[in-house]
């Protein structure tokens, strides 16, 4: 489907999405939040994405909310206002929820609602040069509904630290930080990318997607709360066909059926 702001592109079991707002730097806007909306919405239920390569067109990973879109919402009335809010809360917990790998290649800056994106990936991979940032208060706005998904990545420590400074960040402290998963040369990253996308591919869909649910499931649970969900999970997992035929590969010195051909 064609988007105005969005560039996608099917490459065997990978989704390529590209934010495609060059001259703004990939800064989003109501139309782009709802672009996202419906490109996340068809592929929860696309049985053929394996995983998704997020990235920026341009000089750009995402400059974060489009300036323009938030001053605009001074003519909004109140409810108004506050559903255009939870359209873009739900996009980012649309992204962080997708039931496959979303690896973000970042360069460039990804600043504001950009290092947000960058939180709702499962794995980032950043140019040496990128730079990240909550720059929101240098604007007299703030962080809020990419909070949950920065806290759950930063912690609370960090996310006081730089939610209060709005200071720019290289990539190499975000690694530090846990935003980011691997720093390289930014002639190297799309190399990088590609062994992130080879690893997950070798891995069982149905099992990944299960990991990634358990995650969420168990973050923030005591031990005693997680354990009962926890041997759910796993008696399920080893039963199913997929685990079954993971299992079997092994034992039989084969490739998993999921393998890439
Ligand atoms: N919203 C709307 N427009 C934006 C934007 C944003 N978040 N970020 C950049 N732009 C626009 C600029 O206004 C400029 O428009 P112009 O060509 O009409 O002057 C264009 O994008 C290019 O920006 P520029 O600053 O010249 O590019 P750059 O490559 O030198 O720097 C950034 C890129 C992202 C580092 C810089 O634009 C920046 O700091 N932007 C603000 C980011 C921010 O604080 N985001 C938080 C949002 S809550």
């Amino acid at each position: 489907m064609p988007y105005a702001h969005l560039l996608t592109e099917r490459r065997g079991d990978v989704e390529h999405l590209t934010l495609n707002r060059p001259d703004v730097r990939n800064a989003f806007n109501d139309e782009m939040i709802a672009e996202l909306a419906e490109w996340a919405r068809r592929a929860r239920d696309d049985r053929g994405i394996r995983a998704v390569v997020l990235s920026g067109a341009g000089k750009s990973f995402s400059a974060g909310a489009d300036l323009n879109w938030m001053a605009k919402t001074v003519n909004y009335s109140e409810a108004a206002n506050l559903d255009d809010a939870e359209r873009a809360s739900a996009v980012f917990a649309a992204i962080d929820t997708l039931p496959f790998p979303v690896i973000a290649r970042v360069h460039g800056a990804a600043l504001g609602g950009g290092s947000g994106l960058a939180a709702v990936a499962d794995i980032v991979v950043a140019a040496d040069d990128a730079v990240f940032g909550f720059t929101e208060v240098r604007l007299g706005i703030l962080p809020a509904v990419i909070s949950p998904f920065v806290l759950a990545k930063i912690g609370r420590s960090a996310a006081r630290e730089l939610f209060l400074t709005g200071a720019r960040i290289s990539a190499a402290r975000a690694f530090a930080l846990g935003l980011v998963h691997a720093v390289t040369p930014a002639a190297a990253i799309d190399e990088t990318v590609q062994r992130y996308v080879d690893d997950v591919l070798a891995g069982g869909p149905s099992a990944i997607a299960a990991a990634k649910g358990l995650i969420a499931q168990v973050a923030g649970r005591t031990v005693d709360d997680a354990r009962p969900l926890t041997a759910r999970a796993i008696a399920a997992q080893r039963v199913s066909e997929e685990g079954q035929e993971g299992l079997r590969a092994f034992l039989d010195k084969r490739p998993p059926g999921w393998s890439p051909k």
